[in-house]
């Protein structure tokens, strides 16, 4: 019989991107340790993943970076006999990390060091880490695949870099050792319950909470940064994929390398291999809600490319993943968590 991972450590699991992880981990009748100190989460997450899912969770509300908690988690990931993790504990916005670049480092390395000491305390060698699309630097031809350039041009991106390296390096040092850094595109959408999805803090960054935001009557109007690229309507162009297909893309991951022999790290992304443009998600968004999408063209946004789109063939070939969610789903979703919660899980 295959051998699958079954205990598993969910580091940022009430997140946006972490939520969906659990639900499908859950569904899957895997048992899951969710640590997560609520910094950019919502512990109501937790009620909602347990409705959607029911199954083996346990939370433990802690620190990553908090050398009074580091005990705890030590013991925590051993009591729970874990056999393996997926890390998506962090801070993500690229912006505050321009402003912030040592709480940032801080943050997200530092996060990721005090997990891997654990899991080496418990002898759990099994690691998924949620890297980004942002550590392809500016020169890549599209799709880019994972051997493309990297050179990430913000904190944020670097700290995705720092880390995918720091799990090569541990690859390296001994056997036992078996990573996979999973470059994410644009993630978008929400469990197709309107249970659980994506609650940013503040103004938000990204097109989407922007733009559902906009849909539900909490902000005027979107603006649309840059209409000049050349794309084939002007405006910039990015593979956003729903993330409940990002979600099975992580189960998908554990479970090849968990029965796989060889040790090492290996870079996957996960897309769907198609760009959407801003324009094109605003009128798909528009289409989904039955909601007027206010815009004006602003300028362009510092760091921001013309186009980026995945290969997403490596996912495929080895674990059998691939996207199956439209622009069409991922916009019906996360208009239905969004209409459904409107101030996210304040409500
Ligand atoms: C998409 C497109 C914008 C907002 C970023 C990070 C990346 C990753 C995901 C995660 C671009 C345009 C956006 C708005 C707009 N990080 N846009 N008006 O920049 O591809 O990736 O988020 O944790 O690291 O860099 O995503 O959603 O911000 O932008 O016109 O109000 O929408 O210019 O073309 P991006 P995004």
């Amino acid at each position: 019989m295959v051998k699958k991972a079954q205990k598993i450590i969910v580091a940022g699991g009430a997140g946006y991107i972490g939520s969906h992880v659990v639900v499908e981990l859950l569904g899957a009748g895997r048992d899951v340790l969710i640590i997560d100190n609520f910094s950019n989460s919502h512990p109501e997450a937790i009620n909602r993943i347990t409705k959607l899912a029911p199954g083996n969770v346990e939370l433990l509300e802690r620190d990553l970076i908090n050398p009074a908690h580091k005990n705890d988690i030590i013991s925590a990931v051993k009591d729970f006999d874990a056999d393996s993790a997926i890390h998506l504990a962090g801070l993500k916005a690229v912006g505050e990390s321009v402003a912030e670049p040592v709480r940032y480092y801080e943050t997200n390395i530092g996060s990721a060091l005090t997990l891997l000491s654990a899991l080496e305390a418990a002898d759990a060698n099994t690691i998924v880490f949620s890297s980004s699309a942002t550590v392809y630097g500016e020169l890549n031809q599209n799709p880019v695949d994972e051997t493309g350039l990297t050179g990430a041009t913000n904190p944020y991106g670097r700290t995705k870099l720092f880390i995918e390296d720091i799990l090569k390096d541990l690859c390296a040092s001994a056997p036992k050792w078996k990573a996979i850094n999973l470059r994410y595109f644009n993630p978008v959408g929400a469990h197709p319950s309107g249970q659980i999805g994506e609650d940013p803090n503040g103004v938000p960054n990204n097109l989407f909470p922007f733009i559902a935001q906009v849909a539900v009557g909490r902000r005027e109007k979107l603006s649309i940064f840059g209409d000049d690229y050349d794309t084939r309507d002007g405006t910039g162009v990015r593979d956003y994929i729903h993330v409940v297909d990002l979600a099975r893309g992580h189960l998908a991951a554990l479970d090849y390398l968990f029965a796989r022999e060889e040790n090492g790290a290996i870079d996957v992304n996960l897309g769907t291999g198609a760009g959407v443009s801003v324009l094109e998600a605003v009128a798909a968004f528009k289409r989904a809600s039955n909601k007027d999408i206010p815009y004006q063209i602003a300028p362009r946004r510092d760091g921001d490319v013309a186009e980026i789109y995945a290969d997403a063939r490596l996912a495929n070939e080895l674990f059998n993943w691939r996207a199956d969610k439209t622009i069409e789903d991922m916009c019906a979703d996360h208009w239905r968590w969004q209409s459904n919660n409107p101030n996210g899980y304040k409500d």
